[in-house]
This record gives C-alpha cells, structure tokens and sequence, in this order.
C-alpha cells in the first residue's frame, strides 16, 4: 500500500427531516447568500424548508446556476457579494450548484488578476476561500464531501477543474427524501457517475491495499443492487439513502488512500461535454469501456477480480473474464438508463478524437496511473468508442 494522508474536516447530516437542522449549523451573525439551480428546490419543497430555518438570518439569494456551471454566471455572483458584503455561501441543489458555490467562494477572495488563474492553476493560486455549507439534492459527484469543483466557461468551450481545501464545505446536509423528485435522468446520470468515480480510484493495479478494494466493490455492488430498485420504486426510502451516501463515500479521499489513480474517464469525458454538451455521466458511459478495451493489459489484473468479485464471473478463461467484465459494466449503465455509444449523443466519432487530441496536445497533457495515455492513444480510445 503507498504512504497517505487523509484528511475530511467535512460535518455530514444525513437523514429524514435533517434541513431545519440549518438553523444550529450555519453561523449566526452572518450575511448568508443562498446560491442554488433552475428551480428545482422551489417545487420540491426543499426551498421553503431552507427558508423557515434561516427566518432568523440575513439572507440574499443567487438563482439560476446551470448544469456545468458556468464561469460567466459564477463572476455575477461574486460581484453581488463583494457589494451585499455577504460572508457565508449556502449551496442547495446538485453538484453544479455546490461546485459553482465552491469556485464563487475562492474567486471573491481571489487576489491575482483574473479569477480564471484559479482554474488554470488547478486550485494551486488559491489562498483562502468564503466560507461554505452545503444542502444536496442530487445523488452523484460528491462534492458535498470533497475540496474539488470543475467550471466551464461558455467563451471558449472549457471545462476545467480546481481543488483546494479551503472550499470543503464546512458541513453538508443529506436529506434522501429531496432526492424523490428527481428525475429519471439525473439518478441515472448519478448512479453512473458514482460508479466512475469508483473505478477512477481502483481501476489500476495492485498495490496490496485490500481494504481499500473492499470499499470500492462494496460500493459498485450496493449501487448495482439499489439501481434498479430505486427505478421500479422511486420513493424506497431506504434505496435512495443507500446510493446517496455510496456516491458521497465514492468521491470523498477516502477509497483513494494509499492507491494509485487514473481520472482519464474525466479528462476525457469533461472534453466531450465542452465541446458537445453532453451530460457529465453520458460522456463517462461511453469513454469508461473503450478506455478499459485499450488499457486492458495494464489494468488486467484489478479488471479480473473486479469480474470476478462484483460481477461473479469465474470461468476458467481469464481473458474472456476480463471481456465479460467490461461489457457487463456497459450493459449495466444502459439498464440504469445512460447510453454508451457516441452515436447515441449525435456525436461524430472521428471530430471529436481529433478536436480532444488536439486539445490536449496543446495543454501537453499525459494521464493513466503510468502516465502514458497520450494525446495520441486518447485519440485511439475516442475511435474505439461504441
Ligand atoms: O438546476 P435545478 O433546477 O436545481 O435542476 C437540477 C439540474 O437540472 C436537477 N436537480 C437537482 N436536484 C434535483 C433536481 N431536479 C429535481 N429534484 C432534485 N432533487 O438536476 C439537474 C442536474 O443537476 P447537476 O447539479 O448539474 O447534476 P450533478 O449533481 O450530476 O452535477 C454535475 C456537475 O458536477 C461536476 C460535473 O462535471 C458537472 O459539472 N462534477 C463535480 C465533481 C466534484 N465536485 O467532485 C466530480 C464529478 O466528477 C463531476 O465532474
Ligand atoms: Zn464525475
């Protein structure tokens, strides 16, 4: 196992009726700014529960943050609080609303010239950030629980993240109930999402943390058993609980400790939804199985027991394991409702290779635990593409 260091200053509340706990939770005296989406917390009643928590506290809102959010929108944001002197930021909705809320934080206390370095930098100009609270509604990128947030920039077709830990939230609500009104879409987009946030950290090679690849599959496995109950039931309280704290746990440092990782699914996948506008989980659907078809000997140990521990296969013929391993995964998120093929998304194969080839070997950038998927092989991946 590598040496690490694990560190989570994050308070979770999990559970029903949990949002008045706001009240106790968020610093008295301060000006809040309640940031949030399009307007799903004001038909799903958790806009109005926030609200009769905070009665007492001095509030201003900032609505409309979109999926993906947007760099342009977050600067508005960050002009209404340098004028309204807000200084505590309450993100409620999904993970747009909570990264945007991370990125608006470090940008208002930004020093340098233009906010943009923070993400340029990947987090590393930031040196202090607003503080933050988090109350989430969508099931998926975990980022009520980690440093990290990803923006794009609508001028030029970016998507870029940043980490630091001065935007952990300092305490995030889980309430599984808010999750009852989404739709099928997005706990689809949230159960693969978390399913490749797991694979990112354990889809390497071996390097004898045991412990570590238990959590991973106990992951993958409780939201391959949960997936299709909470599909034939949506309000099963008790499924909608398990996959929101499995997505929590599959991106919070603490199935990354002491392993190597590989996020070139993400880099790959932030790429196409820049350039073509895809969700974030549609656009890992499809990487994740041609990436595995084209690192398959690398990763051909950790793709063999992930076959045989989470999807039971234990044919004598290793390689036809691994194949099956794979194609299970594809089947998996096409029956939680995600596509895997590009053609699915409109998008053009042999455009999107290119264009993504050429943006990286603009960036010089080099990913995989190895450090050698290539602008050249991510091109071969993209083709290889359902
Ligand atoms: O905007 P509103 O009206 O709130 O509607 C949202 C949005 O349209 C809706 N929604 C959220 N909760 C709902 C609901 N609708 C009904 N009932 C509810 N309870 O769902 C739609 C999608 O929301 P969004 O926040 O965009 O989804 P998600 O949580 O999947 O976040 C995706 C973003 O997170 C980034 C992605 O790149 C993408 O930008 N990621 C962030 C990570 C992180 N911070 O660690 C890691 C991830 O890999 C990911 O990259
Ligand atoms: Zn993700």
């Amino acid at each position: 196992m590598d040496n690490f260091t694990f560190y989570n200053p994050v308070k979770i509340v999990f559970g029903k009726n949990t949002i008045p706990q706001l009240e106790n939770l968020m610093p008295k005296t301060s000006k809040v700014m309640l940031l949030y989406g399009g307007g799903s917390i004001k038909n799903n009643g958790v806009y109005d529960k926030v609200a009769a928590a905070l009665k007492n506290h001095d509030l201003i809102e900032f609505g409309g943050i979109e999926p993906n959010p947007l760099y342009e929108t977050c600067m508005k944001a960050v002009a209404e609080i340098k004028k309204e002197k807000v200084d505590f930021l309450l993100a409620v909705g999904g993970g747009s609303v909570l990264d945007a809320t991370k990125f608006i934080a470090a940008a208002a206390e930004y020093k340098g010239d233009d906010p943009w370095e923070i993400l340029l930098s990947f987090g590393e100009k930031v040196e202090s950030s607003m503080s933050l609270g988090a109350v989430l509604t969508l099931p998926a990128t975990g980022s009520e629980m980690n440093p990290n947030s990803v923006i794009s920039r609508k001028a030029t077709s970016e998507k870029l993240f940043f980490g630091h830990p001065s935007v952990y939230p300092e305490f995030s609500i889980l309430d599984p109930e808010t999750t009852y009104s989404l739709p099928e879409r997005q706990v689809a987009n949230g159960i693969v999402d978390a399913f490749v946030h797991v694979m990112e950290q354990y889809m390497t090679y071996p390097v004898g943390a045991s412990l570590q690849d238990r959590f991973a599959e106990g992951i993958i496995q409780t939201l391959v058993e949960e997936a299709p109950k909470v599909r034939n039931n949506p309000k099963d309280y008790d499924s909608r609980a398990n996959i929101m704290w499995s997505a929590t746990l599959a991106l919070n440092g603490l199935i990354a400790c002491g392993v190597p990782e590989d996020w070139s699914t993400h880099m790959i996948g932030h790429e196409l939804t820049a350039f073509y506008g895809i969700d974030h989980a549609q656009s890992l659907a499809v990487v994740l199985p041609a990436l595995w078809r084209n690192r398959k000997d690398e990763k051909n140990a950790k793709l063999l027991q992930f076959g045989q521990r989470v999807w039971s296969l234990n044919g004598e013929n290793k390689d036809a394991c691994v194949d099956d391993a794979i194609a299970k995964t594809a089947e998996f998120f096409e029956s939680v409702g995600v596509k895997t093929k590009l053609a699915d998304y409109g998008i053009d194969k042999q455009e999107a290779a290119e264009k993504i080839r050429d943006r990286f070997k603009q960036r010089g950038s080099v990913f995989g635990e190895h450090g050698n998927i290539s602008p050249n092989v991510v091109y071969n991946i993209i083709m290889d593409c359902q």
